[in-house]
């Protein structure tokens, strides 16, 4: 059997992973995974359940017990609780606020880093977060670290937020919220965000969405393109 292709991209909040997957996923038929979506899934849980996201402890038990499926559906893996996908519930400020909290318990980390290598089941994958590259798959030959200033990752954030009416913040409060996850994401002790060695770096500050995709496609090995790159 044909070993399973994972194509890896790690950087932080509004850095232009999910668009930049989503594309070069559809591109090359390799399913788009978010592997954010978990760590939103597990804190929306938590406080759906009274969990206290700042007792490591309580999150960890809750950890072990929390139950999520997964369906390929038009490109992507999604997740399903209870049945049924989160949407924008795991898209608020609330969860913003709480996810990199929940993220730096190891038990959530482990549980999260096995359901993402069980995906493998599903076929070829690109897979987004802040441990995919350094973590989860070290051992990929196609490994990216996103980057882009905070200013721009912010107004992305803004943006998208407006446009899918999930909240109305300033440009200033998404900016400091951005910071202070990236600060938590990037010094914790399990699996910080940080850019693996070997990982191809890509700032996207001042470079389209497309030519973004484009960099990626041409960093990819010969044979897993298709004859999409030039
Ligand atoms: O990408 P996002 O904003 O949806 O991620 C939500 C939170 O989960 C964020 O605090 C970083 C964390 N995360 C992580 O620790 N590891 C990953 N692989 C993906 C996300």
């Amino acid at each position: 059997m044909q070993q399973v292709r994972i194509i890896a991209i790690d950087g932080p909040s509004g850095s232009g992973k999910s668009s930049v997957s989503k594309l070069v996923g559809a591109r090359l038929g390799f399913l788009h995974v978010d592997s954010g979506a978990l760590y939103r899934i597990m804190t929306w849980q938590s406080l759906e359940h009274r969990v206290d996201t700042a007792n490591p402890d309580a999150v960890a038990e809750f950890a072990q017990k929390l139950n999520v499926d997964f369906a390929a559906k038009d490109g992507a893996v999604v997740f399903l609780v209870d049945g049924e996908e989160p949407g924008n519930r795991i898209r608020t400020p609330e969860i913003n606020q709480h996810a990199s909290e929940v993220a730096t318990v190891k038990a959530v980390r482990d549980r999260i880093t096995g359901w993402l290598r069980g995906l493998t089941s599903f076929g070829d994958l690109i897979v987004e977060g802040r441990d995919i590259t350094t973590a989860v798959f070290p051992d990929s030959p196609a490994r990216f670290y996103l980057s882009a200033s905070a200013e721009a990752r912010a107004a992305r954030r803004q943006k998208e937020e407006v446009e899918k009416g999930i909240a109305n913040q300033s440009a200033e409060a998404v900016k400091a919220s951005l910071l202070a996850r990236d600060k938590i994401d990037s010094t914790r002790k399990y699996a910080p965000l940080k850019k693996a060695d070997g990982a191809v770096e890509i700032d996207s500050t001042y470079l389209t969405l497309e030519q973004v995709v484009e960099t990626v496609l041409a960093a990819l090995p010969r044979d897993w393109t298709n004859g999409e790159v030039a």
